[in-house]
């Protein structure tokens, strides 16, 4: 794989000087969706797929991408002087975004490179393309220039970058599990304070399988940011009765006793699925630890079933992906991941049933929609390094 990039690198910017590789991780949610801009808990890990990034420093001030997913566009040419957004190079703008990002606070890209992608996540499959794209920069910054930022610092750039340079709402979860990655254990977030935990998975006799919707996303990201606000004006109103921070405080009895405060049926299911999700997470992790992985299975069951109903981000591709899993012998538990209206499903499937499963679902899903899905068993990676 390095191999082949840095000649594709030597054929598009030529061979000579310092060429350097790097790989972020994507990430997968087992559970805890829609809760990290509710203050509350997370539970993602990272991949072993992500993104490549094959580098070399410049003189001048320019900037040269090329993306071996997106050939047609050939190289793409900016500059690290007055970084913006820019519409006819969209990919670009997640780099760009970061290298604003640092110079943001106080660390000034001064030089220009030529950056080479390659990305092995499912395009826009919600294993977050993007985020793993963030890091990767950030990482490739801090190596090249010798910026002292931490892991964390990188998530946090990366984050700041998305939700300011291109203008989506993210909560933390993406760019902290990528750039926090650790493999084979996932990553107990509290979204409120940034205190984390690694938890060890030991899924013994049992995969974990992706399966991608292939729905091409429309409205995603007008209807998570219409979440967020139905989110942010219930947690107004309980304010009006009893004082917290965020709906990820309140617990499932708190909850019942003040959802009066809130003044519509709609963000009172918003707010009761944010509420319910936190809650969960914290038992999910809980049962992981006590080894009990059909509790686990079961509260990924209700994770979605909550996001299908009370958060309604599902849709019917997520829908029929879920439920058809469900129907198979072996499968442990199932749900959507990330934003949802698309994207992806997680779910632990027992190994001797992975191949039935990839055949049923499959099968059902190809019926019901009128188009294939992908499936992915997948293994839990490190979060960026430099790869040569
Ligand atoms: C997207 C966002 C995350 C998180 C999830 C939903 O992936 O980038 O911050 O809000 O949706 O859990």
């Amino acid at each position: 794989m390095q191999a082949e990039l840095v000649k594709k690198f030597q054929e598009v910017y030529g061979a000579k000087g310092d060429i350097r590789v790097y790989f972020a991780p994507g990430r997968v949610n087992l559970i805890g969706e829609h809760t990290d801009y509710n203050g509350g808990h997370v539970f993602p890990c990272a991949l072993t797929i992500g993104t490549y990034g094959v580098v070399r420093k410049r003189e001048d001030k320019v900037l040269r991408f090329y993306s071996m997913n997106f050939d047609h566009l050939g190289v793409l040419e900016s500059s690290v002087e007055n970084l913006k957004a820019e519409k006819h190079a969209d990919w670009t703008n997640y780099p760009k975004g970061v290298m604003w990002a640092f110079g943001e606070r106080g660390m000034k890209v001064e030089q220009g490179m030529d950056l080479l992608l390659f990305g092995n996540i499912p395009n826009g499959s919600g294993l977050s393309s993007s985020a793993s794209v963030e890091v990767l920069t950030g990482y490739i910054l801090k190596d090249l220039f010798g910026f002292e930022v931490s892991n964390q610092d990188l998530a946090l750039i990366g984050q700041y970058s998305e939700n300011n340079f291109n203008g989506v709402n993210c909560g933390i979860m993406d760019q902290f599990a990528i750039a926090m990655g650790k493999a084979e254990h996932a990553i107990f977030l509290d979204t409120a304070t940034l205190q984390y935990e690694y938890a060890p998975i030991k899924l013994d006799g049992a995969k974990i399988v992706i399966s991608c919707t292939n729905k091409k996303r429309g409205l995603g990201d007008s209807k998570y940011n219409e979440r967020r606000s139905e989110c942010e004006t219930a947690l107004a109103e309980i304010q009006e009765v009893v004082g917290i921070n965020a709906l990820g405080d309140l617990s499932g009895e708190q909850f019942e006793q003040y959802k009066h405060a809130i003044k519509d049926e709609v963000r009172v299911k918003r707010a009761k699925h944010a509420v319910y999700e936190n809650q969960r997470t914290l038992k999910a992790v809980e049962a992981l630890k006590n080894n009990d992985v059909a509790q686990f299975g079961a509260l990924m069951n209700a994770s979605h079933v909550s996001l299908r109903d009370d958060y309604e981000v599902t849709g019917v591709e997520l829908d029929t992906m879920v439920e058809e899993a469900w129907k198979v012998d072996g499968v442990i538990g199932s749900r959507m991941t990330g934003a949802g209206f698309g994207g992806c499903t997680v779910s632990i499937v027992k190994d001797e049933a992975v191949d039935t499963f990839i055949e049923k679902v499959g099968k059902a899903y190809q019926e019901k929609i009128g188009y294939a899905g992908d499936f992915y068993v997948v293994e839990i990676g490190d979060g960026p390094s430099r790869l040569a």
